[in-house]
């Protein structure tokens, strides 16, 4: 079976390590989290992957030259402009020439769902398109789902405001759909397969979905970026991943965080509930708490870095500096 992973947003709410990174590109404890998307698509039988391209494809053309991501084989889909995800579907759809029900995943998403077990579901709901399922505890920044019980979709709301979704189940990102669902889609224009595509489909009783309780999250904000990879840590993706890489100097402390290749932690800095991704560096007296550090950024001395801060790539925060809750550069 074929999947087209969507990977063409701007990953706004990532910004600044996603201002020329693409966010699928951004390491999750030490690898693309595009890869870790493929991984587990060819555990399921995936044999072919169509990535969905807008912003910045050439981060993926330069990272997988010979068109092979996990062991399989890609398609490179660009769009000529952002065409919104349903659009997004139709155009990587008909590049790549897929004519046979297919999988489409929202690339920012790491799950333990049995794909396979959601591919038979859809078969034997004979349905046009099933979407997978999983519960929240505030469904507002997501896609809301109400079904019957026998899985059929009643209506899709889209980041409801809160305290009005009707359910707290919400669309998990992971779709099968048949090739005619690409006939719902308007050609050449933006078409959001969420606003349009999905509550058009709910009108005609043949679009389902499977809830799951798989391990789940959308990678997408600093704090689900900063958790996906405490998850590894913290044993909640198989064994506990060891965050340290062989090559990091650390003579300062590191709490239950993530350093990647080449970072420095001096002595006397502190590192904790934290990412510091390749060749970034902790000056002597640094705290960095519950904060994400890009690739090759410094942390002056004494600077304390904290509460979901977001430092970008190769930015230089200066000696005693104060960072809570904030994005640097800005
Ligand atoms: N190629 C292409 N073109 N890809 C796009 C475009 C586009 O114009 N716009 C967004 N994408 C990709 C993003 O890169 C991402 O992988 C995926 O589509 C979803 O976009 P997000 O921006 O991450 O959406 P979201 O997280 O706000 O909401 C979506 O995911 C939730 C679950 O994680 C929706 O599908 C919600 O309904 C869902 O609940
Ligand atoms: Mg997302």
């Amino acid at each position: 079976m074929q999947a087209l992973v969507l990977v063409g947003g701007f990953g706004t709410r990532l910004q600044p390590l996603t201002l020329t990174t693409p966010k699928q590109m951004l390491p999750i404890v030490g690898k693309p989290m595009i890869e870790h998307v493929v991984e587990h698509l060819a555990t399921h039988g995936v044999t072919k992957v169509v990535l969905s391209l807008g912003f910045a494809p050439e981060a993926f053309q330069e990272a997988y030259p010979e068109g092979v991501c996990a062991g399989i084989p890609l398609h490179y889909a660009i769009e000529p402009e952002p065409l919104d995800t349903a659009g997004a579907v139709r155009f990587a759809a008909l590049d790549a020439g897929i004519d046979e029900t297919f999988l489409v995943l929202n690339g920012d998403v790491l799950t333990g769902l049995d794909v396979s077990a959601l591919v038979e579901r859809h078969n034997s709901f004979g349905a046009e398109a099933t979407l997978h399922l999983t519960p929240v505890d505030d469904p507002s920044r997501y896609g809301v789902v109400p079904t019957d019980t026998d899985g059929r979709v009643l209506g899709f709301v889209e980041k409801p405001a809160p305290g009005t979704a009707p359910t707290n189940w919400i669309n998990a990102g992971t779709y099968v759909f048949e090739p005619t669902v690409l006939d719902h889609i308007a050609a050449g224009r933006r078409v959001s397969v969420e606003r349009e595509v999905f509550p058009a489909l709910a009108e005609t009783g043949r679009l389902f979905a499977w809830e799951s309780a798989d391990y789940w999250i959308d990678t997408g904000t600093p704090a689900t970026y900063l958790q996906a990879q405490l998850d590894f840590l913290d044993g909640r993706r198989g064994p506990a991943h060891c965050g340290l890489d062989e090559t990091a100097t650390v003579d300062g402390t590191v709490e239950r965080s993530e350093i990647g290749a080449n970072c420095v932690v001096e002595t006397g800095a502190v590192v904790r509930n934290s990412v510091l991704l390749a060749g970034a560096h902790a000056a002597a007296g640094a705290v960095i708490e519950g904060s994400i550090v890009g690739w090759g950024a410094t942390v002056g001395a004494g600077a304390t870095v904290r509460n979901l801060s977001v430092i970008g790539h190769g930015a230089k925060v200066p000696a005693g500096e104060a960072l809570d809750g904030v994005t640097f550069p800005k």
